[in-house]
């Protein structure tokens, strides 16, 4: 992940959910520069008194393309100024492509990586270790836009979501890589019955503990800024829950890279183009449904 305000939503969203056992975060270059994204998450777990999950910095730069962040949205600090102290907890000196690749090849079939930022990361251990997509059970990740909805347009340029944006090459190796991929693009997470408004922030405001008060302090950010929060990265760990919150399509799909002015775009393929491997793209989601579960799981206590 690339630790700004909806991947620590993510984080906090991770930690109340019963399905999911958290084995490592790696961070990458996204939001904000890798050190600011590593430093964002040990400071989220630590205020919540989480210290057994490993830390891992990651990519300080996309594979071919200038890193470019996103903390005009994020706030200088990735965290919308909300003031957390420098943590105590350090990331673990190993490389993040090398604990992803061992984390999976010690437990074949078994292991989903969630990916909140740029694919950075994944993209270097599939480079390193050939077969190791194989080996996954899935990838769920947050990224794309597929013109699947109204929602489905870009938001890093008018054609390409800003995860996919920032590393093309590295999208490109994990989409043609033979992993089992779930796909949570914009066409989703801009469906404004998924989004977050100030009525939901003071329902979460009411919530008394750790958990929700982070929580509400983040949003209260965004909200502050803009009418509402599209909360694209907790969407997208949700759909590694297996609740039935989404629908998806089969399809290849094609990734341009480059530096042009299509940089990024998540081109959907006609299915016959079977050089393509295809990957599961979201194209309907319960916002509704979302939006309960995302509220109950910070506030219960
Ligand atoms: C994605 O870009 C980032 O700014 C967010 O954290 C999310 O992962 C949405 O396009
Ligand atoms: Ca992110």
């Amino acid at each position: 992940m690339d630790t700004g305000i909806d991947d620590a939503l993510a984080i906090i969203l991770a930690l109340n959910s019963p399905e999911l056992k958290v084995l490592g975060i790696t961070t990458v270059a996204g939001n904000a520069p890798v050190k600011l994204c590593s430093t964002n998450t040990l400071r989220i777990l630590e205020h919540l008194n989480t210290n057994d999950i490993p830390v891992i910095e990651g990519m300080e730069k996309p594979l071919k393309q200038p890193f470019s962040g996103a903390l005009g949205y994020h706030g200088p600090d990735g965290l919308g100024e909300i003031n957390l102290p420098p943590p105590k907890l350090h990331t673990k000196s190993t490389l993040a492509w090398e604990f992803i690749a061992e984390s999976v090849s010690r437990n074949p079939g078994e292991i989903t990586l969630i990916a909140t930022g740029p694919l950075t990361n994944i993209a270097v251990a599939f480079q390193h270790v050939p077969g190791l997509a194989s080996s996954l059970s899935r990838i769920v990740l947050m990224g794309g836009a597929y013109g699947l909805t109204q929602y489905g347009k870009g938001n890093r340029t008018p054609f390409a979501e800003f995860n996919i944006w920032q590393d093309p090459e590295a999208a490109k190796i994990v989409f043609d890589s033979k992993a089992v991929i779930s796909a949570i693009g914009l066409d989703v997470s801009m469906n404004p019955s998924a989004c977050l408004t100030k009525y939901h922030l003071k329902q979460i405001q009411k919530c008394n503990n750790p958990h929700a008060r982070l929580s509400a302090e983040l949003i209260k950010y965004i909200i502050n800024r803009h009418t509402y929060f599209e909360l694209h990265d907790p969407l997208a760990l949700t759909a590694a829950l297996d609740i039935p919150l989404f629908g998806f399509i089969s399809a290849p799909i094609e990734i341009i890279t480059g530096d042009g002015w299509d940089r990024g775009i998540t081109r959907i393929l006609p299915k016959e183009e079977i050089s393509h491997h295809s990957a599961y793209i979201a194209n309907t989601v319960n916002g509704e449904r979302f939006l309960e579960l995302f509220l109950s799981r910070l506030c219960d206590d």
